[in-house]
C-alpha cells in the first residue's frame, strides 16, 4: 500500500505566517506539522509514500525529509499545481498508485490515541474504502456523515449548515485499486474543486465505503487556525512533558518497527549536535 500526504494547499486561515512557507513545516511544539501525519501513515505499516505539495514549497519539504532513508522509508515527491481539491492527489500520484491500495491523509491532521497503528494496520488490505468519523463539537466546519448503530452511512455532506450528526469526516482515508478510475471521472463541484466527499459518494453507491468510529479517548486535531494550532501544540506539550515519551517521533517509530538499526538511530540522535531532540533519540536507543 502506498501512503500520500497531501501536503500543499493556500493556508489562508494562517496569514500572513503561510505566506513565507508551508503550513505543514510549521511546528507543533517540537517538531514540524508534517511529521504528525507522517507517523501515522508508519504506525499503519506504509513504507512508501508520496508527499504532494505546491510548487515553491517543495525544495523545503526535500530539505527536511530527504529520501527517508533516516525514517526507513521512501519517500516520492510530487507536485500539485494549485489547490484545485482533495480528490486531485490521485490523478497527481497516478503512477504511484495505478493497481495498488493507497492510504490518504492531509498533512496537516494529527492523530493520537491508544494503539492507532494496530488499528490502521487491518485497512491496508482494504475492499472498498474506509473513513473514520469523529464526535465534534462543531460539524459545521467539516465533512459530515450521518450513520446508524451498525455504522451503515446514511448520508455524507459537506460543510452542511444544518448537519444530520456531530460526526465530522476525519482526514485520514484508505481505498482500494478502483480510487483512481473515480477520480479520473470527477468533475469540479459548485465551489470549482475535486471533492474527496464525491470520490466517497461513488464508494458509497456501490456499497463499498465503510466507516469506523474513532473512540472518544483519540485526539482528533486539525491544524488550520492559529487557534487550532496552538491547542495542537498544547496537548503535544502536555502529553509528551508527562510521559517523558514523544508523540510521532518518526524515528523511534522506524526503530521499534525494525526499520532502521541501533546505529542507524545512534547517527541520527548525533546529527541533532547535542539537541533535545537527539537526546531523546539516544535515549530510545538506549532502551529509555
Ligand atoms: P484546507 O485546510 O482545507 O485548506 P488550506 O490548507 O489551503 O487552508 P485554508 O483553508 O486556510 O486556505 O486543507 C486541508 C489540507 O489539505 C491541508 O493540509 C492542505 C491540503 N490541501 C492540498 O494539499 N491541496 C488542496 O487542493 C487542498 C484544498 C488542500
Amino acid at each position: 500500500m502506498k501512503g500520500l500526504v497531501l501536503a500543499g494547499g493556500t493556508g489562508s486561515r494562517l496569514w500572513p505566517i503561510t505566506q513565507g512557507t508551508s503550513k505543514q513545516l510549521l511546528s507543533v511544539y517540537d517538531k514540524p506539522l508534517i511529521y504528525y501525519p507522517i507517523s501515522t501513515l508508519m504506525l499503519a505499516g506504509i513504507r512508501e509514500i508520496v508527499i504532494v505539495t505546491t510548487p515553491e514549497e517543495q525544495p523545503a519539504f526535500k530539505r527536511l525529509l530527504g529520501d527517508g532513508s533516516k525514517f526507513g522509508i521512501t519517500f516520492h515527491y510530487e507536485q500539485q499545481p494549485t489547490p484545485a481539491g482533495l480528490a486531485q492527489v490521485f490523478t497527481i500520484c497516478e503512477e504511484h498508485i495505478a493497481g495498488e491500495k493507497c492510504a490518504l491523509i492531509l498533512g496537516d491532521n494529527l492523530f493520537h490515541g491508544p494503539s492507532l497503528g494496530t488499528r490502521l494496520h487491518q485497512f491496508t488490505e482494504i475492499d472498498g474504502a474506509q473513513i473514520f468519523a469523529y464526535h465534534v463539537a462543531n460539524p459545521q466546519r467539516y465533512g459530515v456523515v450521518e450513520f446508524n448503530e451498525s455504522c451503515e452511512i446514511l448520508s455524507i455532506e459537506e460543510k452542511p449548515a444544518s448537519p444530520k450528526s456531530n460526526f465530522a469526516i476525519t482526514g485520514l482515508y484508505f481505498f482500494d485499486e478502483n480510487v483512481l478510475d473515480f477520480a479520473q471521472g470527477l468533475k469540479p463541484s459548485a465551489r470549482g474543486e475535486l471533492e474527496i466527499g464525491d470520490i466517497h459518494n461513488e464508494y458509497l453507491k456501490r456499497g463499498k465505503l465503510q466507516l469506523e468510529q474513532l473512540p472518544r479517548g483519540t485526539a482528533w486535531l486539525d491544524t488550520g487556525t492559529v487557534n487550532s494550532l496552538h491547542d495542537a501544540t498544547s496537548y503535544i506539550r502536555t502529553v509528551q512533558e508527562r510521559q517523558g515519551m514523544k508523540v510521532a517521533c518518526p524515528e523511534e517509530i522506524a526503530y521499534r518497527n525494525g526499520w532502521i538499526t541501533r546505529a542507524e538511530l545512534l547517527e541520527s540522535a548525533e546529527s541533532f549536535r547535542g539537541g533535545e531532540y537527539g537526546l531523546y533519540l539516544k535515549a530510545v536507543a538506549d532502551g529509555h
